[in-house]
Protein backbone atom coordinates (compact mmCIF):
# COMPACT_ATOMS: atom_id res chain seq x y z
CA UNK A 1 0.00 0.00 0.00
CA UNK A 2 1.32 3.56 -1.25
CA UNK A 3 1.94 5.90 2.23
CA UNK A 4 2.08 9.33 1.99
CA UNK A 5 3.40 12.20 5.13
CA UNK A 6 1.53 15.24 5.54
CA UNK A 7 3.66 17.70 7.75
CA UNK A 8 1.84 21.26 9.33
CA UNK A 9 4.04 23.57 10.26
CA UNK A 10 4.15 26.12 13.59
CA UNK A 11 1.00 27.29 14.50
CA UNK A 12 -1.34 25.28 12.54
CA UNK A 13 -2.06 23.10 15.15
CA UNK A 14 -3.90 26.66 16.74
CA UNK A 15 -6.45 26.27 13.83
CA UNK A 16 -9.80 26.61 14.46
CA UNK A 17 -9.22 29.53 16.68
CA UNK A 18 -6.30 31.18 14.98
CA UNK A 19 -7.23 34.29 12.36
CA UNK A 20 -10.42 32.46 11.33
CA UNK A 21 -10.96 35.69 9.27
CA UNK A 22 -7.48 34.23 7.38
CA UNK A 23 -7.86 30.81 7.90
CA UNK A 24 -11.27 29.45 8.57
CA UNK A 25 -13.03 27.93 11.68
CA UNK A 26 -11.76 24.13 10.71
CA UNK A 27 -9.61 22.50 13.64
CA UNK A 28 -6.24 21.01 11.96
CA UNK A 29 -8.01 17.13 13.14
CA UNK A 30 -10.84 18.38 11.48
CA UNK A 31 -8.44 18.88 8.47
CA UNK A 32 -6.71 15.68 8.51
CA UNK A 33 -9.54 13.50 9.12
CA UNK A 34 -11.23 15.02 5.87
CA UNK A 35 -7.90 14.27 4.00
CA UNK A 36 -7.61 10.79 5.77
CA UNK A 37 -11.31 9.96 4.10
CA UNK A 38 -10.05 10.77 0.59
CA UNK A 39 -7.16 8.70 1.12
CA UNK A 40 -8.06 5.91 2.63
CA UNK A 41 -11.59 5.72 -0.23
CA UNK A 42 -8.49 6.03 -3.10
CA UNK A 43 -6.07 2.82 -0.79
CA UNK A 44 -3.25 4.96 0.13
CA UNK A 45 -2.31 5.65 3.73
CA UNK A 46 -1.49 8.56 5.27
CA UNK A 47 0.48 9.63 8.49
CA UNK A 48 0.25 13.44 9.82
CA UNK A 49 2.89 15.49 11.66
CA UNK A 50 2.53 19.17 13.09
CA UNK A 51 5.70 20.83 14.86
CA UNK A 52 6.14 24.39 15.81
CA UNK A 53 9.97 23.49 15.49
CA UNK A 54 12.22 24.03 12.60
CA UNK A 55 14.49 21.07 13.57
CA UNK A 56 11.68 18.65 13.59
CA UNK A 57 10.67 19.58 10.67
CA UNK A 58 13.88 19.03 8.92
CA UNK A 59 14.14 15.48 10.51
CA UNK A 60 10.89 14.75 9.26
CA UNK A 61 11.75 15.71 5.67
CA UNK A 62 15.09 13.89 6.27
CA UNK A 63 13.65 10.23 7.77
CA UNK A 64 10.52 10.49 4.52
CA UNK A 65 12.73 8.72 2.59
CA UNK A 66 14.18 6.01 4.92
CA UNK A 67 9.88 5.49 5.83
CA UNK A 68 9.31 4.38 2.37
CA UNK A 69 6.51 7.38 1.69
CA UNK A 70 5.75 8.02 -1.64
CA UNK A 71 5.01 11.86 -1.24
CA UNK A 72 5.12 14.60 1.35
CA UNK A 73 2.42 17.21 1.34
CA UNK A 74 3.83 20.16 3.45
CA UNK A 75 2.54 23.12 4.98
CA UNK A 76 5.56 24.58 5.94
CA UNK A 77 3.44 27.92 7.60
CA UNK A 78 6.04 31.01 8.36
CA UNK A 79 8.94 28.64 7.75
CA UNK A 80 7.95 28.78 3.99
CA UNK A 81 9.12 32.09 3.95
CA UNK A 82 12.74 32.01 5.33
CA UNK A 83 13.78 28.23 6.57
CA UNK A 84 17.14 27.72 4.17
CA UNK A 85 17.11 24.66 6.22
CA UNK A 86 13.86 23.12 5.42
CA UNK A 87 14.46 23.95 1.55
CA UNK A 88 17.67 21.97 1.81
CA UNK A 89 16.13 19.13 3.45
CA UNK A 90 14.01 18.89 1.02
CA UNK A 91 16.62 19.21 -2.27
CA UNK A 92 18.52 16.68 0.32
CA UNK A 93 15.43 13.47 -0.34
CA UNK A 94 14.03 11.93 -3.38
CA UNK A 95 10.83 12.22 -1.70
CA UNK A 96 8.49 14.73 -4.04
CA UNK A 97 7.06 17.34 -1.71
CA UNK A 98 3.81 19.63 -2.46
CA UNK A 99 3.92 22.93 -0.87
CA UNK A 100 0.44 23.97 0.40
CA UNK A 101 -1.04 26.69 1.85
CA UNK A 102 -4.72 27.46 3.54
CA UNK A 103 -4.64 30.82 2.33
CA UNK A 104 -3.28 32.67 -0.78
CA UNK A 105 -0.12 33.96 0.51
CA UNK A 106 0.42 35.67 -2.44
CA UNK A 107 -2.77 38.35 -1.71
CA UNK A 108 -1.19 38.57 1.57
CA UNK A 109 1.42 40.86 3.06
CA UNK A 110 4.88 41.17 0.84
CA UNK A 111 6.89 38.69 3.08
CA UNK A 112 4.61 36.21 2.58
CA UNK A 113 5.00 36.30 -1.47
CA UNK A 114 8.63 34.74 -1.10
CA UNK A 115 8.65 30.59 -0.35
CA UNK A 116 12.25 29.84 -0.29
CA UNK A 117 10.78 26.31 -0.76
CA UNK A 118 8.63 26.28 -4.06
CA UNK A 119 12.02 25.77 -5.95
CA UNK A 120 12.21 22.45 -4.78
CA UNK A 121 8.71 21.51 -4.73
CA UNK A 122 7.06 19.66 -6.99
CA UNK A 123 4.14 22.15 -7.06
CA UNK A 124 2.83 24.63 -4.43
CA UNK A 125 -0.83 25.06 -4.18
CA UNK A 126 -2.28 28.09 -2.11
CA UNK A 127 -5.66 29.26 -1.61
CA UNK A 128 -8.34 27.10 -1.14
CA UNK A 129 -8.70 26.27 2.19
CA UNK A 130 -8.33 22.43 2.94
CA UNK A 131 -8.86 22.33 -0.44
CA UNK A 132 -5.34 23.33 -1.05
CA UNK A 133 -4.88 19.81 0.96
CA UNK A 134 -7.14 18.12 -1.27
CA UNK A 135 -5.93 19.57 -4.56
CA UNK A 136 -2.49 17.71 -4.13
CA UNK A 137 -4.00 14.83 -2.44
CA UNK A 138 -5.07 14.27 -5.83
CA UNK A 139 -2.15 14.99 -7.89
CA UNK A 140 -1.00 12.31 -5.78
CA UNK A 141 -3.65 10.25 -6.06
CA UNK A 142 -3.26 10.35 -10.15
CA UNK A 143 0.13 10.09 -10.09
CA UNK A 144 0.33 6.76 -7.79
CA UNK A 145 -2.23 5.21 -10.15
CA UNK A 146 -0.25 6.66 -13.23
CA UNK A 147 -3.23 8.75 -14.64
CA UNK A 148 -1.01 11.70 -15.24
CA UNK A 149 -0.78 11.28 -18.52
CA UNK A 150 -4.24 10.06 -18.85
CA UNK A 151 -6.76 13.17 -20.14
CA UNK A 152 -8.70 11.74 -22.12
C1 LIG B 1 0.15 29.49 5.82
C2 LIG B 1 0.61 30.85 5.29
C3 LIG B 1 1.86 31.32 6.01
O1 LIG B 1 2.26 32.61 5.52
C4 LIG B 1 1.62 31.47 7.49
O2 LIG B 1 2.80 31.80 8.17
C5 LIG B 1 0.98 30.25 8.09
C6 LIG B 1 -0.02 29.51 7.33
C7 LIG B 1 -1.18 29.04 5.21
O3 LIG B 1 -1.50 27.86 5.32
O4 LIG B 1 -1.92 29.86 4.66
O5 LIG B 1 1.23 29.93 9.25
O6 LIG B 1 1.14 28.52 5.47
Amino acid sequence: MWKILVIHGPNLNLLGTREPEIYGSMTLDKINSIIEKRATEAGISVDFQQTNYEGAMVELIQSAGAQGYAFIILNAAAFTHYSIAVRDAIAAIDVPVIEVHLSNIHQREEFRHMSVIAPVALGQICGFGVDSYMAALEVIIRRLKGEEDDMD
